[in-house]
């Protein structure tokens, strides 16, 4: 059964975070290991803000979708999870169940401070500052190019992670340079464009254009490279139908465009408080999320 939840309460275990989707606790290290229990919830954002209604099983898919990634591209790439499952580490009396699909045991890493963004497409943000500059995030681009379309080969549009309440913004190289020192900036770049290319071509199979991505990062004591959070997901990424694609105009996608395009069409302020959403806009973002685990990693949760 899919289960609802719109923050995690665990007795017993020191809360470290609790971020606009995920609840974050600190677990004891296990061999020498710094280790976190990650709760992805059922709080859906939008325009960075929480909303009051929670999607029910969204966590649950969220999580499910990135162990899906994590897995396949373990090869490619290292990643924070490790091999303990959710249960063993749940204090006494806590239900499993609701946290057994939706909760990882992670590795304790050492964020590296930007959001690593990968875009294959000109669309969001983009496409806004390449009208404005003809430029995304310092990288100029072949003028005429239209809403939507395909970018020559996909490039790394990097942004800084805001304080809650603010923005991110589009940064260019050299501001992670300046933030993170050359050598890593370069291997978040390549590490960044390695996995878009690598997703984007299996998602061409299975029929979904990655129009654009976002990959958080991390580094263990030793300086490793490995990424964390969430990998692929449709809160990080914007999915489209192939066979829905248009350059010109916006897709329909996997994303939250569908909760963004309600919101727009109430003339909601994007401030805080958000408002409640309708019954059907709830089951229609849950069916979003629903399609897009099962298109891309044949997973049906219920
Ligand atoms: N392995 C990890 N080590 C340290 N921090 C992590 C790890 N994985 C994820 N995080 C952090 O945990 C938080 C997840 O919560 P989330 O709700 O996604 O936050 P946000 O509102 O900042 O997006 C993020 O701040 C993310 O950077
Ligand atoms: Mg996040």
């Amino acid at each position: 059964m899919s289960t609802t939840l719109l923050q995690a309460d665990l007795p017993g275990l020191t809360l470290v975070h609790r971020g606009k989707v995920r609840d974050v606790y600190a677990l004891p290290p296990a061999a020498g290991v710094e280790r976190l229990l990650i709760v992805a919830t059922d709080r859906l954002s939008a325009f960075d803000v929480v909303l009051p209604d929670p999607i029910p099983g969204k966590g649950e898919m969220l999580t499910q979708l990135s162990n899906f990634w994590f897995a396949r591209s373990a090869a490619l790439m290292p990643n924070h999870l490790l091999d303990t499952a959710p249960s063993a580490v749940l204090p006494a009396g806590v239900d499993a169940r609701l946290y057994a699909r939706r909760a990882v045991v992670a590795r304790r890493l050492k964020p590296v401070p930007i959001e690593a963004i990968a875009r294959g497409y000109l669309i969001g943000s983009g496409w806004k500052d390449y009208q404005a500059t003809g430029k995304v995030c310092g990288i100029a681009l072949p003028p005429g190019l239209r809403l939507a379309e395909q970018l020559p080969e996909p490039i790394f549009t990097p942004s800084t992670k805001a304080a809650a309440g603010d923005h991110d913004e589009n940064v260019d190289f050299d501001a992670v340079v300046a933030k993170v020192g050359a050598e890593l900036a370069e291997r978040v770049r390549e590490a960044t464009l390695r996995l878009y290319r690598w997703a984007a071509d299996y998602a061409a199979r299975r029929g979904i254009l990655i129009a654009d991505t976002k990959f958080e990062f991390g580094t263990d004591e030793a300086g490793r490279l490995y990424i964390m959070d969430e990998m692929l997901t449709p809160d990080s990424s914007r999915f489209w139908p192939a066979d829905a694609y248009r350059v010109g105009s916006p897709p329909p996608s996997y994303d939250k465009q569908y909760v963004r395009d309600y919101l727009e069409s109430i003339g909601w302020d994007k401030r805080p408080p958000g408002p409640r959403l309708p019954p059907e806009v709830i089951a229609a973002t849950a069916a979003k999320y629903a399609e897009a685990l099962a298109r891309l990693a044949d997973l049906r949760l219920d």
